[in-house]
């Protein structure tokens, strides 16, 4: 059978290749542990901030068979329930041999930073900076411009010696010099890529359905967004990526990895699938299998 234990270039050591998406997650413990549990290669947090967040007023989430659209305002708790949650699932985690990555955002660098100072008490094994969340009306988005993207990566490497991974939006001009701008400001990786602005709208009320009436877009109508921008990222860069949106099966994984991903996210698919960790891992070794690929990193895009 061919191995799906992998690294996150020289970051992490992987039982397997996928990981638990930020923002699926209600803020506490057990849901980190339930991921490590059902088979996740790593575990992320929902993203928390210093003050924490009530977030927005429903209905925050619509779906169907192609796409989820959520704006659930990034709720949490602060970063300091968030770090006492996070220390017991890097405890109950490591167990399992599957590290943990908490995730960060703020209003400004410095708030990112102190943030990161906070979580990283808890001893995660990365810190991903959420500078590309959706829903929050700009005041948490710093991924559109070089200059913001560089601001709170420097912000956060000087605040913690844990390795920052930078996670970046798809509705961008030139991803790969945002990537770029991480990466020489000192990104250890990139998580690409955050949901895609969407709306939904109910024609017989003639309103959004979101009481945000912006949402964030997953799931598999994001596939080929998220394959487009993993691979230019890759092109750019020489820091590992973690390829996350809209992968559902075993050959998503597959085609996310060639795409350029040293890891793979996996979030909107639980709404599609019970055990998804396990059925994509069944599915990817398969597909290993079936094109003769032994290991992870023989899943290599072929020029
Ligand atoms: C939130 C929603 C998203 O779709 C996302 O990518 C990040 C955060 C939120 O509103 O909490």
């Amino acid at each position: 059978m061919p191995s799906l234990e992998t690294n996150l270039g020289k970051l992490l050591k992987l039982k397997n290749p996928l990981i638990l998406a930020s923002g699926i997650n209600d803020s506490n413990a057990a849901s980190l542990i339930r991921g490590a549990k059902d088979g996740a290669g790593a575990v992320t947090s929902k993203s928390c901030n210093v003050k924490g967040r009530k977030g927005h007023d429903p209905p925050v989430l619509i779906s169907n068979e192609h796409y989820i659209l959520n704006a659930m305002g990034l709720p949490n708790p602060g970063a300091e329930k968030m770090r006492d949650e996070l220390a017991l699932a890097v405890k109950e985690c490591a167990k399992l041999g599957v590290p943990v990555i908490a995730s960060v955002f703020g209003e400004s660098a410095e708030e990112f930073a102190e943030a990161a100072q906070i979580v990283a008490e808890a001893k995660p094994a990365l810190i991903e900076a959420d500078i590309s969340c959706p829903n929050t009306m700009n005041k948490t988005f710093f991924s559109d411009k070089p200059e913001s993207v560089s601001a709170v990566t420097r912000a956060m490497k000087n605040a913690t010696k844990i390795p920052i991974s930078v996670k970046l939006a798809p509705n961008v001009p030139s991803l790969s010099l945002l990537a770029k701008a991480a990466e020489d400001a000192g990104a250890d990786c990139i998580t690409a890529i955050n949901t895609m602005p969407g709306m939904a709208i109910d024609p017989i009320a003639r309103r959004p359905i979101l009481t945000n009436k912006v949402g964030g877009m997953s799931g598999p109508a994001l596939k080929p967004i998220s394959l487009r921008c993993v691979y230019e990222i890759s092109r750019a860069v020489k820091i590992p990526i973690i390829g996350t949106g809209g992968i559902i099966t075993g050959s998503d994984a597959a085609e996310m990895l060639v795409a350029g991903a040293s890891a793979v996210g996996v979030g909107s698919a639980f709404y599609y699938r019970r055990n998804s960790f396990k059925l994509i891992a069944e599915e990817l070794e398969k597909v290993m299998k079936e094109n003769g690929c032994s290991k992870i990193s023989d899943l290599r895009f072929q020029e």
